[in-house]
């Protein structure tokens, strides 16, 4: 065993340390379970790792969302936060502040992901799955990052806040820009969060003339009875829902796809199942592989807002905490076979969604994409095979996500 997780990984995460952090979170978890350590950024942060400890961390109220608690202030140079978010208009969405403003802005879209409201998106997401399947089935080979798992979100956010068609091949573009850059430029990425704050900006605007069912409508309406919604905040929360919507449901599909390609006895056991009609592995399965290998690697940015104490290491008030999830699902003192992909696992309280009052908003609409998609998928393409070496392929890094690049693949044309 090495001293230091840095021996087996020269870096934390860095590209090379993306393909397989696993090792290094079970030395994480064992040997330094509340970890001190300096980011790529070069800002210090915590890392904890334990699955006990993370989950009273996502919901202890002294660690502050707001970064203006950072002893560093380190917000003000990009360097915490979500990419390219600086823009200060942009800054006051749920992932950034504390109640009351967090209870009050919260509300406001919880109505749009209520289990009816998802439900009824259910065909719509099937036709977007059904499409851009038919758009590479013939083929016998595709890039399922590129052509299946990155479109299939941006369309589904892009529905939901009631960007009309013919700008959603923008989003996308600038989305994908957005991902592209994501682990280490950031000049890409502030380019196409200005261009999607300028859109969002000038979307408001037009639908405030123009209202219609759709939630930036609803954001609107909400403003104009009195709920005390500011302009800067409707933006704000579009582009989080779009931002914490798009690349996390990528992957989910890339990751579970790429678990799933890797494991073939449980791959066939879900295939199977889904040949009986049978719905209930696809829906274990959507869970376990959110805990095997999630889209989010940490929870998003904390501050301790006064010393406190996790897992029995003091922290200083003004740090920064980040929760590994990938570490705390993988955790042996609470998942038994741990390191096992079990499509069926029964008892599996995974933190793939986050938990406490900033559990994920939209873990509704990503269960039934991951659902729809992965389970379309394998229906439509039975043989769908890995067309790379795995050990070739490359991931997206950055600190927050982590998803694979490219997963080329290839099948019987259809
Ligand atoms: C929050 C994961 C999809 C909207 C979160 C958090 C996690 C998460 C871990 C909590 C972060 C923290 O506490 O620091 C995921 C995963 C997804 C997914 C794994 C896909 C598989 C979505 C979708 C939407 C969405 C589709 C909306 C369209 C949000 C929002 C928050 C959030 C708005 C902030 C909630 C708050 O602060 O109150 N998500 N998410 N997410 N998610 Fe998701």
């Amino acid at each position: 065993m090495p001293d230091q997780p840095h021996a087996a990984h020269p870096q934390l995460f860095t590209w090379e340390f993306a393909a397989d952090p696993y090792p290094a979170y079970a030395w994480l978890r064992e040997h330094s379970p509340v970890h001190r350590t300096t980011l790529p950024s070069g800002v210090e942060a915590w890392l904890v790792t334990r699955y006990a400890d993370a989950r009273q961390a996502l919901a202890d109220s002294r660690l502050s969302k707001n970064p203006a608690h950072h002893s560093e202030q380190a917000h003000r140079t990009g360097r915490v936060g979500i990419p390219g978010e600086r823009q200060a208009d942009l800054m006051t969405h749920l992932l950034n502040i504390d109640p009351p403003d967090h209870t009050r802005l919260r509300r406001l879209v919880s109505k749009a992901f209520t289990p009816r409201r998802v439900a009824e998106f259910e065909p719509r997401v099937q036709q977007l799955t059904d499409r851009l399947i038919d758009s590479f089935a013939e083929r016998g080979e595709a890039d399922l990052i590129h052509e299946f798992a990155f479109p299939l979100p941006i369309y589904a956010i892009c529905d939901l806040l009631g960007v009309p068609a013919e700008d959603q091949d923008d989003l996308r573009d600038w989305a994908g820009m957005m991902i592209r850059h994501t682990g280490g430029k950031r000049g890409g990425v502030g380019r196409a969060v200005k261009q999607i704050r300028g859109y969002l900006a000038d979307l408001i605007h037009r639908k405030r003339a123009d209202l219609g069912d759709d939630l930036i409508s609803g954001l609107i309406r909400a403003g104009d009875h009195g709920e005390h919604l500011t302009e800067n905040e409707a933006a704000a929360m579009a582009f989080i829902l779009l931002f914490a919507g798009f690349e996390t449901t990528i992957n989910l599909v890339g990751n579970g796809l790429f678990a799933l390609l890797r494991n073939p006895v449980q791959r066939t056991l879900l295939q199977d199942s889904l040949a009986r009609g049978e719905s209930g592995l696809l829906e274990t399965g959507i869970e376990e592989l959110l805990r095997y290998d999630g889209p989010v690697e940490l929870a998003t940015w904390r501050f301790a807002t006064r010393p406190l104490t996790i897992g029995g290491v003091d922290i200083p008030m003004g740090d920064p905490v980040l929760v590994v999830l990938a570490a705390a699902d993988r955790d042996p003192a609470r998942f038994s076979d741990e390191n096992t992909l079990d499509l069926a696992r029964a008892d599996n309280p995974h933190l793939g969604f986050g938990h406490g009052i900033h559990y994920c908003i939209g873990a509704p609409l990503a269960r039934l994409e991951g659902q729809r998609a992965i389970g379309t998928l394998l229906t439509r393409l039975p043989d769908l095979q890995l067309a790379a070496d795995p050990a070739e392929l490359r991931w997206r890094g950055g600190l927050i996500m982590r998803g694979l690049r490219e997963l080329p693949v290839s099948f019987t044309p259809r």
